[in-house]
């Protein structure tokens, strides 16, 4: 099964980093040295994807810049060391092709996706949503093409998750296990109660779809929180008698990068894996931890002396 296309959605509001997002597109901040954007793109590449789909919309133009081709002349304008940066950028861009498609209205994940039809065809594909940051040897994009082609059918990554953190993501109901890793799905649900989920394994955002989608998001009426959900089109899918399998990312670490408080997270977790910064912030860390224990026993010793 050859698999060549994948759609990046980023046309979303970025609410939840506002004011950031007023201007900065989400997908544009930074990530270490890098726009969270670019990570997508490099993972894309590394699994050998020919055609890339960004759905965006008109305050995303700076992706579009980031990723245009730099001159030669406009190069010279920079540092050596500073150079290569720029030019390793225009090496990924290279190898594949772009084109942005336009979602009108951010009605939700499932609909950016829908925005997307006409450049498909009739072919498996991919979806890479950009918060979702995946770091390692081997892409996990390519795990999961990897499995499509095996099982010649969808294939969606999942992760376990504490199950009090099911509201948060889409949760599989599984109907078969295949191996330690790979589970054959019988439901989807979108951002179930604890008690509700059917297991605490949470789709993350890579997916390699059948175009059969573009059909159950076509008559998708709206869904939780009145987007178009693409948890929604795929249960559809599932329900129409079609497999999908569930594939647990082996050997990389996840960054998730959609709200602020997990976007510093993973800026910590990932400067303390990077060879450039990971001596200064394990010594600012063990810094500012001494600090707070210090802090900490103070007011530990005040409240103490406030009760006698
Ligand atoms: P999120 O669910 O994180 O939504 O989208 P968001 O709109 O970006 O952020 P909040 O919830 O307002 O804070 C996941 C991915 O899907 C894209 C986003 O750009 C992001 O990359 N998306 C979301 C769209 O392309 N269109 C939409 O209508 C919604």
């Amino acid at each position: 099964m050859e698999i060549s296309k994948v759609i990046v959605p980023a046309a979303g509001l970025g609410t939840r980093f506002l004011p950031a997002t007023k201007v900065i597109p989400k997908e544009m901040l930074p990530l270490l040295h890098k726009p969270i954007i670019q990570y997508t793109l490099e993972e894309a590449v590394r699994s050998g994807i020919e055609d890339i789909f960004w759905v965006v919309n008109s305050k995303k133009k700076s992706i579009e810049e980031h990723f245009d081709y730099i001159s030669e002349e406009f190069l010279e304008t920079f540092r050596s060391d500073k150079k290569e940066h720029l030019t390793y950028l225009n090496k990924i861009v290279e190898k594949v092709k772009f084109a942005y498609v336009r979602q009108h209205e951010a009605r939700g994940l499932g609909h950016a996706i829908w925005s997307a039809r006409h450049v498909i065809g009739n072919k498996h594909f991919g979806i890479m949503l950009p918060d979702d940051v995946f770091i390692g040897q081997n892409p996990a994009l390519a795990q999961l093409i990897k499995i499509a082609s095996q099982e010649r059918a969808s294939v969606i990554a999942i992760q376990e998750v504490p199950l009090s953190h099911t509201p948060r993501y889409g949760i599989i109901n599984i109907k078969k296990q295949l191996s330690p890793n790979l589970f054959q799905i019988r439901d989807v649900i979108e951002k179930p109660s604890q008690t509700e989920a059917p297991s605490n394994l949470a789709i993350m955002g890579r997916y390699i779809l059948s175009p059969r989608i573009f059909d159950a998001l076509e008559e998708s009426t709206v869904g939780v929180l009145g987007e178009v959900q693409l948890t929604d089109a795929i249960q559809k899918l599932l329900l129409s008698g079609e497999k999908i399998f569930g594939y647990k990312i082996q050997g990389t670490h996840r960054y998730d990068v959609g709200t602020p408080l997990e976007w510093m997270k993973s800026n910590i977790m990932l400067s303390l894996r990077h060879p450039a910064y990971n001596q200064e912030i394990l010594q600012f860390l063990n810094e500012i931890d001494r600090e707070f224990t210090v802090i900490e026993s103070k007011a530990i010793q005040f409240s103490k002396q406030r009760n006698t």
